[in-house]
């Protein structure tokens, strides 16, 4: 079923695990990530990036989500991820997003919270609650970025200055692939959580953290974990793998569909989410 932020968020709070983000990009990639949440009853969120919603993808993706959340028969939140700009905001409600993320994250921290603060506003008169970052997520490309960034104090004056629902924090994580493991802040991550109880923390980056760190960073207070780069590597390797002598998309597709399927089941399992639908 297609439910709000709030409301998976509200499942992982009281359950203390994390939903898992899965950013997808295709059919065949919320496919694999539907069958996997059905079958271990896991709740979750499909999320896309900012630019599909900037660009024609997020138009035809996004009946193709909520076509899977509503036939679902768990729970399932579908999000805009990084959100850039009112633009993409407004196209993702239009599209029929459940969760908003706004990403000003590399202003600074007033500019942030002034910017994001509107957004929740304006995202509450369409009942949609919102995701906010304060202390910037980089590319893992770049090992000067996995230093935890976020202090306490901002995190407190963020949530507390711009009523976000979510919020995620730079605690040692990167997008993309890690050059070597990254080692996580897990004292952070358990005092920004005690100082804001009444926001779910986001851990972005998620792909490539070992799992004993995740194991961590959920004990310590986060409630949702983004995976991303490796989505795209459980559909491409698969892709790349499979025999050209199969001409049907749909035949040519399937061994990947059901890749991205075991690799979200063994994230549902690692953050906690399996058997929480209900
Ligand atoms: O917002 C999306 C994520 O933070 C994904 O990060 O591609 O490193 O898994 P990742
Ligand atoms: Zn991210």
């Amino acid at each position: 079923m297609l439910v709000s932020f709030d409301e998976v968020l509200s499942l992982a709070d009281k359950g203390g695990f994390a939903i898992p983000a899965f950013n997808v990009y295709n059919m065949e990639t919320v496919m694999g990530i539907i069958s996997a949440a059905e079958e271990l009853r896991a709740p979750v969120i499909l999320q896309f990036y900012s630019r599909l919603a900037a660009n024609e993808e997020g138009y035809y993706l996004s009946p193709i989500i909520l076509a899977a959340a509503k036939k679902a028969t768990v729970p399932v939140c579908f999000h805009l991820d990084h959100g850039a700009s009112d633009k993409e905001v407004m196209r993702a409600i239009r599209y029929g997003a459940t969760g908003i993320m706004i990403d000003a994250s590399t202003k600074p921290i007033e500019e942030n919270i002034a910017i994001t603060k509107q957004i929740v506003e304006l995202c509450g008169y369409n009942g949609i609650q919102v995701e906010g970052e304060i202390g910037h997520v980089g590319s893992a490309a770049n090992e000067d970025n996995l230093s935890a960034s976020t202090t306490v104090e901002e995190a407190t004056a963020f949530a507390e200055g711009s009523g976000v629902r979510a919020l995620a924090v730079m605690v040692g994580t990167a997008h993309g692939h890690y050059k070597k493991a990254p080692k996580l802040d897990i004292d952070r991550i358990a005092e920004i959580h005690a100082a804001n109880p009444k926001v779910s923390l986001v851990l972005h980056g998620g792909s490539g953290v070992p799992d004993d760190q995740i194991q961590a960073a959920v004990k310590a207070g986060i409630r949702k974990i983004n995976f991303g780069t490796d989505v795209c590597y459980s559909f491409l390797d698969k892709v790349f793998e499979t025999s050209r002598s199969l001409i049907a998309i749909d035949l040519f597709m399937k061994d990947s569909i059901q890749n991205v399927k075991a690799f979200a089941e063994e994230k549902i399992k690692l953050l906690g989410a399996d058997g929480k639908a209900e």
